[in-house]
């Protein structure tokens, strides 16, 4: 059977047993682009196979259809400003520790938890479920830190899963019921090549920022129960805080563990969809890049920093050092540049441009380099493509997926913050010149494209397994609803240990008495031999 047939036939199948089309209230409230992007890809599956999806956003997004109704509830100016400036302070501190990112980025988040939260209070948000006429058949709620909002699916009294940009981690522990395997399953920052076990350093490094997340995760579910109060607090009819991630029906993660690492145990409900974004079959390019590519004998570069950081928030020298550089290689570059009016500089061999198909100009066989921001997104469609890059990260999660991609052999990396142009420049050369960052992410890009449901397939499929059944707690982990002790056996240890040493000192009493018993029948003997010596005497 050809790949076609075999899709229809597959098409035909979910088509027999599918849902009739469903209304689905998508929550995709975060302010952050690269969140959204992922998010609403999951959404656009959904209505492109008939559902009729309401989609929350505070953002405009890229991705519209006819079957997707948008409540776009925007940033004030004033909010606007807040998160451009908390960006840019991000942008001028060196974050290059993963952990002390993460404390500082708390202060910074608090922004966008605060965003949500005021949302949560719109009334559009409240008549979803305060006017009766309104039926939803199912809730989709985009994660980041924002578990209070799950309270709507309780609002609603409907099935809930999780879309979410991240790829699986520990913090979504609770929600699945998964153990965390410390000793073999390195956290997000403990950078490790894939299936290799982890060194004694490791392994210390593992626990210690295990600790660092438990502890962060402890700080922003309490932030969520605080809010979950405020908002849903007064309705005796809405189950306790606690008790909402113990309804999580599945989570779609942004990963694909079996191409990307780490292989961890998992339980079912955890469905990982990793470049659900990406287009399986590029469009044509717009006219202007498609010329510029065709012309480009020795290949091409694409650069983009990302929608986070801005072309303005970076330093006018490192931008000088950079066009420098690029100005002066055979390659043509395209670069992603907001303002217009105030470009690098001018040179024949590179295009700027305010916005670019990212994915669509990565699948050009001209592309021979990616050089990016270490942004998900970004090397996840490089790596799709078979890419190699070049990163320059700058904070969040930036410099751990920086790690990773050269820890894979895909490319190399270096701080955008002192970026000079030597170190620029030998890097460029290196990864267009060396073969095997090429083969590498060629070899990693079919693993990673192989799979028996594509990304697109499966989010179709398992949401549609969720609505078929009304929800899908028969796939959770007993975990979930297993207290600390129960959870880690301590009670059952407990009673074997009290076996053990009731048996132990049993084992004395008795070993104790024989002893004695048998040391008094020796004497007796010995008495009763001496006295028959004495009579015979
Ligand atoms: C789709 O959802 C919107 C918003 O909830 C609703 O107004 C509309 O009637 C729905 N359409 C269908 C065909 O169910
Ligand atoms: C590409 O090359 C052709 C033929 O050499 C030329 O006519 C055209 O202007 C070039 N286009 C660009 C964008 O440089
Ligand atoms: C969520 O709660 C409802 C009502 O208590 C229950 O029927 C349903 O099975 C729960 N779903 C999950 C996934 O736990």
């Amino acid at each position: 059977m050809s790949p076609q047939i075999l899709f229809l036939t597959f098409l035909g199948i979910l088509l027999i047993n599918g849902s009739q089309s469903a209304n689905i209230l998508a929550v995709f409230s975060c302010p952050v682009p690269s969140h959204l992007i992922v998010e609403i890809s999951m959404a656009k599956v959904l209505a492109e196979n008939g559902h009729n999806v309401t989609v929350i956003t505070t953002l405009k997004p890229h991705v519209t259809h006819e079957n997707i109704n948008l409540i776009y509830i925007p940033l004030t100016k004033e909010e606007q400003k807040t998160q451009d400036s908390g960006l840019s302070s991000m942008v001028e501190r060196d974050n290059s520790n993963m952990m002390t990112a993460v404390f500082r980025m708390r202060k910074e988040l608090s922004f966008i938890f605060n965003k949500n939260r005021e949302l949560m209070k719109d009334p559009r948000i409240q008549d979803l479920y305060e006017n009766k006429d309104n039926k939803f058949d199912l809730v989709m709620l985009g994660y980041f830190f924002n578990s209070f909002q799950l309270g709507i699916a309780q609002k609603l009294k409907v099935p809930v899963v999780i879309a979410t940009s991240m790829f699986q981690s520990e913090i979504f522990d609770i929600m699945l019921g998964n153990i965390h395997a410390q000793a073999y399953v390195p956290t997000v920052s403990v950078s490790v090549e894939k299936g290799r076990p982890m060194n004694f350093a490791q392994r210390l490094a593992n626990l210690i920022t295990l600790g660092v997340f438990k502890t962060y995760m402890y700080l922003t579910e309490t932030d969520n129960v605080e809010a979950y109060n405020e908002l849903y607090g007064s309705d005796p009819a809405m189950p306790k805080y606690e008790d909402l991630n113990k309804n999580v029906s599945l989570i779609f993660f942004n990963s694909h563990a079996l191409s990307e690492g780490p292989i961890r145990p998992n339980f079912p409900g955890a469905i990982e969809v990793g470049g659900i974004q990406i287009k399986e079959n590029p469009d044509p390019l717009p006219k202007e890049i498609d010329n510029f590519l065709q012309n480009a004998t020795d290949g091409a570069i694409l650069l983009s920093l990302g929608s986070n950081v801005r072309g303005a928030f970076l330093k006018a020298d490192i931008v000088q050092n950079m066009f420098n550089v690029l100005s002066k290689l055979k390659q043509r570059v395209i670069w992603k540049w907001e303002n217009l009016d105030k470009i690098p500089g001018k040179s024949d061999n590179i295009l700027y441009s305010k916005w670019l198909p990212q994915d669509d100009i990565l699948a050009h066989p001209k592309i021979r380099l990616f050089i990016n921001h270490a942004g998900r997104g970004g090397i996840t469609e490089s790596q799709f493509h078979g890419k190699p890059m070049l990163s320059l990260p700058v904070f969040g999660d930036q410099p751990a997926n920086a790690d990773k991609m050269v820890q894979d052999g895909f490319g190399l990396s270096m701080s955008l913050l002192t970026l000079e142009e030597q170190p620029f420049h030998d890097k460029i050369i290196e990864v267009l010149e060396n073969p095997e960052y090429t083969q590498k992410v060629k070899a990693f890009s079919k693993l990673f494209r192989d799979r028996p449901l594509t990304a697109r397939q499966s989010v179709l499929y398992w949401t549609e397994y969720v609505l078929r059944h009304h929800g899908a707690a028969h796939l959770q982990s007993p975990l979930v609803h297993m207290g600390f002790i129960a959870a880690n056996n301590l009670d059952v240890y407990a009673l074997l240990l009290s076996f053990i040493i009731v048996i132990l000192l049993i084992s004395k009493v008795v070993v104790k008495s024989l002893y004695r018993k048998l040391k008094g029948n020796t004497k007796k003997e010995n008495n009763f031999g001496k006295a028959k010596k004495l009579k015979t005497k």
